[in-house]
């Protein structure tokens, strides 16, 4: 199920592609397979958990077979009354329908260890980046942004993203990273937040390396517009507040008033690939 509700979710988050490249039957098929291994392994699961309740009856039915017999014997003999042997019987055909739940308890939990062992394994990642012991608290209002000597390379490509990259964002002034598509613009904004490490060089925010601050200071102090829009499904004020729940109505009216040169200038600039970077 976890692997088929992957499967479907990268399709429907690439379904613009999908469509361009005329690639619906391929994705049907892939589906397809995945939806066919989840059918037979559930009918496997029904078969097993179906099997066990004809294989319990007939234990029990020898059970309790095994113990009119022995009770029997031992009532003829005088060693138990029979009141006793029919309280034995009573209790233990009460105590029937539990025990034939708890059997099928297993299939049940199964699954669920199944799914648990994949979140667990999630939860046991260590985050590659996290904040350095000692890390000083980022508090500042006119930053400046230096990157000196930055390389970067991702870990699945086999060229360096990112070469010689010196430049200085100057506080109170807008910079503007201008370049080819897959030029990088994109991966020196990542590596601002610390998405990524860079590989080689420095980054510094006030002459201070971003990796001697805390993650969380860091990030508090960025806001980011990438290229790949997500607007959450809530009102159009919690997702100008998405990163400070519980701001009041003012201060989300005077963050939507402060975007909106940002904005026209990204519109009548459309079809150029560019990011900006702007410095408080
Ligand atoms: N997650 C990733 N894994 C591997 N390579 C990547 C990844 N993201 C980007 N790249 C590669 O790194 C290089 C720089 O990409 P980047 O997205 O930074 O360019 P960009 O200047 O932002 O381009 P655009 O103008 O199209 O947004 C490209 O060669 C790209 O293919
Ligand atoms: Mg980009």
């Amino acid at each position: 199920m976890g692997g088929l509700s992957g499967l479907l979710s990268q399709i429907f988050q690439g379904i613009r592609q999908v469509k361009a490249y005329g690639m619906e039957g391929h994705e049907e098929k892939r589906a397809g397979k995945a939806i066919d291994k989840v059918r037979s392994l559930n009918v496997k699961a029904v078969r097993v958990s179906n099997m066990t309740t004809p294989v319990n009856e007939v234990l029990i039915g020898l059970i309790l077979m095994g113990v009119i017999i022995y009770g029997g014997t031992q009532a003829a003999a005088g060693t138990m009354t029979p009141g006793q042997l029919g309280a034995f019987l009573a209790a233990f055909i009460m105590a029937y329908e539990p025990m034939k739940k708890l059997s099928r308890l297993t299939s049940g939990l199964q699954m669920g260890l199944g799914a648990a062992s994949r979140v667990f394994e999630m939860m046991d990642i260590v985050p590659a980046i996290a904040s350095v012991d000692g890390a000083q608290v980022l508090s500042t209002r006119t930053p400046e942004i230096t990157f000196e000597n930055v390389e970067f390379q991702y870990e699945e490509a086999d060229i360096k993203a990112l070469k010689n990259i010196n430049f200085t964002a100057k506080s109170g002034s807008v910079t503007a990273l201008v370049g080819p598509s897959g030029g990088g613009k994109s991966t020196i904004i990542n590596l601002i937040p610390r998405f990524y490490d860079a590989l080689a060089g420095s980054i510094r925010i006030d002459g201070v390396d971003i990796r001697h601050y805390t993650l969380a200071s860091l990030r508090g102090h960025i806001a980011l517009v990438s290229q790949d829009i997500t607007i959450f499904d809530e009102s159009v004020a919690e997702n100008i507040a998405y990163s400070r729940p519980g701001a009041s109505f003012e201060e989300i009216e005077a963050a939507a008033k402060a975007l909106l040169p940002m904005i026209s200038s990204v519109r009548c600039r459309r079809g150029m690939t560019r990011f900006w970077a702007k410095t408080a």
